[in-house]
């Protein structure tokens, strides 16, 4: 045994004298301080990391057997699903996977809205995360077509002709996005090739610019305490422990419970009802029959929701186009939150009741518009989704002036526990 740990020790020696090893493990791990006081909601951090892992382990299997062909794709996930052995496994992991990952997103970024993690000095943190949430939208709208059902082809024809509604230009984007004048083989090997290379690749260069970006300014905490104000005589934060072994070893229990779940829908429910896995994407791609109801996946609904609320021709455009508009306003204004919030305190524990109101009244009305993009469009639903899509631009936009207005109490010195 000791002979081992000395050879293990002796090569661990040789490499960080060509590489600095335990300067990258120290200053990442064992020497990073993090706030003590992380709670449940500091897991989805390291989940969104597990999330990542999977889609990639999985996705790099799935690209053994599948093929990026009109003709072929959708027989190449069958055969996936029922002949390659494991393959139903792999492949039920990698669209799990896909609902999972969001999951976990939308809750990591809640997060920050709770705790105001976007607030100075992590500004960039945040862009850098939202540059990751517009990655991932485009790599999760981009794999969903490869299956070439008819949700696959459907959902793809309907968003990249939204392109089309642009003045003068549309037309020309949406042909060059699709490669073609409707979506064909030519876009499939298209959304292939970003959807394995270029997006995996740029989703990763992002996470590392992410990590590097905490880990300059610090981890935020629960109180919102800025924990490197107060240092130890040794120089380390009075209010932080070093991150491993300590929260590697608390993010191990939030890992398995996630993998307990992720596992029970995996093996149970993997369609979900519908909503990870719509029923029409079991049926091949016909560019010639247009399913009755056509919605995205339920992770683009919100927005989607946004989108169709828009129904008024206003000045020289059309309701089409408003609904682009503000369904990419929807997104980018997202961009924005370090400076639309002028509370002079960060963590909801110590704001006031008009950021607690406003923040539920936004979860509510964002939920409802999820659950809207979803059902087929009524005149009542729509109102609804008019009413919500309000309540979702006045939370941003009125934020600079509820967050100066709001009675904040004082913050503590130290973090509490
Ligand atoms: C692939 C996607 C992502 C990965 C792997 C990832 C990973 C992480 C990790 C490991 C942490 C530290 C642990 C934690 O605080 O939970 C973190 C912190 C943070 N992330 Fe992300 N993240 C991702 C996406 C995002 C997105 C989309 C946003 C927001 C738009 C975001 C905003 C933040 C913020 C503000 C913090 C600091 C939180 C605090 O200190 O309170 N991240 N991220």
């Amino acid at each position: 045994m000791n002979a081992i740990v000395r050879q293990l020790t002796g090569l661990r020696d040789w490499v960080d004298d060509r590489f600095p090893l335990m300067q990258l493990w120290n200053d990442h791990m064992a020497r990073y301080y993090a706030p003590k006081n992380f709670n449940f909601w500091y897991y989805f951090g390291v989940l969104s990391l597990v999330a990542f892992v999977i889609q990639i382990v999985t996705g790099i299997w799935l690209v053994m057997n599948y093929k990026p062909d009109a003709d072929f794709a959708f027989a190449s996930v069958e055969y996936i699903m029922r002949d390659v052995d494991w393959g139903w496994l792999i492949r039920y992991m990698h669209s799990t996977g896909a609902s999972a990952f969001f999951i976990v997103i939308y809750l990591h970024m809640f997060r920050a809205l709770l705790y105001g993690s976007f607030k100075k000095p992590r500004e960039l943190l945040w862009i850098l995360g939202m540059l990751l949430y517009l990655s991932l939208m485009a790599e999760a709208f981009m794999g969903y077509l490869l299956p070439w059902g008819q949700m696959s082809f459907w959902g793809a024809q309907v968003i990249i002709s939204l392109f089309g509604a642009i003045p003068v230009i549309g037309d020309a984007l949406s042909t060059m996005i699709r490669g073609d004048f409707v979506v064909s083989d030519i876009t499939l090997n298209r959304f292939f090739s970003l959807h394995v290379i270029a997006l995996p690749f740029a989703i990763a260069g992002l996470v590392v610019l992410h990590i590097i970006a905490l880990h300059e300014v610090g981890s935020n905490n629960p109180d919102g305490v800025e924990i490197k104000k107060l240092k130890g005589p040794d120089g380390h934060p009075l209010d932080g422990i070093p991150f491993h072994p300590y929260y590697t070893v608390k993010d191990s229990v939030g890992v398995v419970v996630f993998l307990m779940l992720f596992s029970m829908v995996v093996f149970f429910a993997p369609e979900m009802g519908g909503y990870f896995l719509e029923a029409n994407n079991f049926i091949p791609a016909d560019p010639m029959k247009t399913p009755l109801h056509i919605a995205p996946v339920w992770y683009f609904t919100p927005f989607y929701s946004i989108l169709r609320a828009n129904t008024i021709n206003f000045l020289w455009l059309d309701a089409k186009l408003w609904g682009v508009v503000f369904m990419g306003l929807g997104v980018m204004i997202l961009f924005l939150l370090p400076w639309l919030d002028r509370s002079p305190v960060k963590s909801i524990r110590y704001r006031g009741k008009l950021y607690k109101t406003a923040l539920a009244i936004f979860v509510v009305a964002f939920l409802i518009l999820g659950y809207l993009g979803v059902q087929p469009p009524t005149p009542a639903r729509t109102m609804v989704a008019q009413a919500c899509t309000v309540i979702y631009f006045l939370f941003f936009l009125l934020m600079p002036i509820y967050t100066k207005l709001d009675k904040t109490s004082p913050v503590p010195d130290r973090v509490t526990m």
